[in-house]
């Protein structure tokens, strides 16, 4: 049996504003309905297209934002009812590694200093100790001693990024959540990052919630991935059988707009254009886009349905577009 690490259940979260000359009132439902369940030292990728609520998704498991409804259940403990004081214990436990390593990274660090700063706040160790501890976290990913008095602008940014990921390790954590980690690298840069992140999550046991809009990297690195559309998960199973026979007319759709599987960015990944996210469509928000859609789609959302085997899609022609 495996042990649960993260669960959500009827996560969403909506943003309110007031946008432009006439401050007109927008609402975004950036999630809606998210229910997903990571094991533990288990990878789960997150697929779609810009604004699609990935990076909302990663904020609110992290409880970096609070949701609208729903609940998070991390290691047992519903954190959606805990207060920042209660949550400081299971903070350290769960770390995000973003996109951008340069961004991440304060310029006036040394990666010593960088990947030692959460060990002496948290008081984990100091002196010959401390040092020792950040010498074999840089090692772990790959950054021999002589890195260790590197200021950022002296790293590049695959080094960079390892930094960020020795930093996120010095507490020890359970889970990952890796906002598009590689995007910003270079091709083959990207592939030695993947195989740091591969090794540790062997190694360490940790769980990894993988965003990422290349496709070939979350098979390769991801066991489920769960597909978004407008907020929404709309295919959810195992990577090999989502990517590999997909069900629902948008994975298909963004299968098909990834030739040969290597692109870097996905652009437009269905016809027509991405819908208003202040403004979708009504029923399955997909049915202006949907090469399949009939009179029914615009009726409701439909609710994810379980073909087995842990693969679910929602999408009521699945029986009739799937196979
Ligand atoms: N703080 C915010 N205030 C208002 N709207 C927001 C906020 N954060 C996100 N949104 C909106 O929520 C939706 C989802 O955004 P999100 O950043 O989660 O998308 P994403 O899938 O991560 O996109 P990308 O692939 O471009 O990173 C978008 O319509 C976005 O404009
Ligand atoms: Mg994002």
């Amino acid at each position: 049996m495996t042990e649960t690490l993260l669960m959500a259940e009827g996560l969403a979260r909506t943003f309110e504003g007031s946008r432009g000359m006439f401050r007109r009132t927008t609402r975004v439902q950036a999630v809606a309905e998210v229910d997903l369940v990571l094991a533990r030292g288990g990878a789960l990728g997150i697929v779609g297209e810009s604004g699609c609520g990935k990076s909302t998704l990663a904020r609110l498991l992290l409880r970096l934002i609070p949701p609208s409804a729903g609940r998070i259940i991390f290691a047992g403990q519903d954190t959606t009812t805990l207060d920042e004081r209660a949550m400081r214990p299971l903070r350290r436990r769960m770390q995000l590694i973003h996109q951008n390593p340069s961004a991440a990274l304060d310029p006036r660090l040394t990666a010593e200093d960088a990947v030692g700063e959460p060990l002496r706040v948290h008081a984990v160790a100091t002196g010959r100790a401390l040092r020792e501890r950040i010498a074999a976290l840089l090692s772990e990913v790959g950054l021999p001693p002589a890195f260790l008095h590197r200021f950022p602008h002296e790293l590049s940014g695959g080094q960079k990024q390892r930094v960020c990921i020795a930093r996120a390790l010095a507490l020890e954590p359970d889970l990952l959540v890796l906002d598009e980690p590689t995007s910003a690298l270079d091709v083959s840069v990207q592939a030695q990052i993947l195989d740091v992140l591969e090794a540790l999550r062997a190694r360490r046991g940790l769980a990894y919630l993988f965003i990422s809009h290349n496709l070939a990297v979350v098979r390769q690195v991801c066991e489920r991935v769960a597909v978004m559309y407008l907020g929404r998960i709309v295919e959810e199973g195992p990577a090999a059988e989502v990517l590999g026979a997909p069900c629902h007319p948008y994975t298909r759709a963004l299968l098909g707009s990834v030739p040969r599987l290597v692109a870097r960015r996905l652009a437009p990944a269905a016809a027509g254009e991405p819908p208003n996210p202040a403004a979708p469509p009504a029923g399955c928000a997909f049915h202006p886009r949907c090469p399949v859609a009939v009179d029914s789609c615009r009726a409701g959302v439909p609710p994810l349905a379980d073909l087995g085997g842990g693969h679910f899609v929602r999408c009521p022609r699945t029986a009739l577009v799937g196979g």
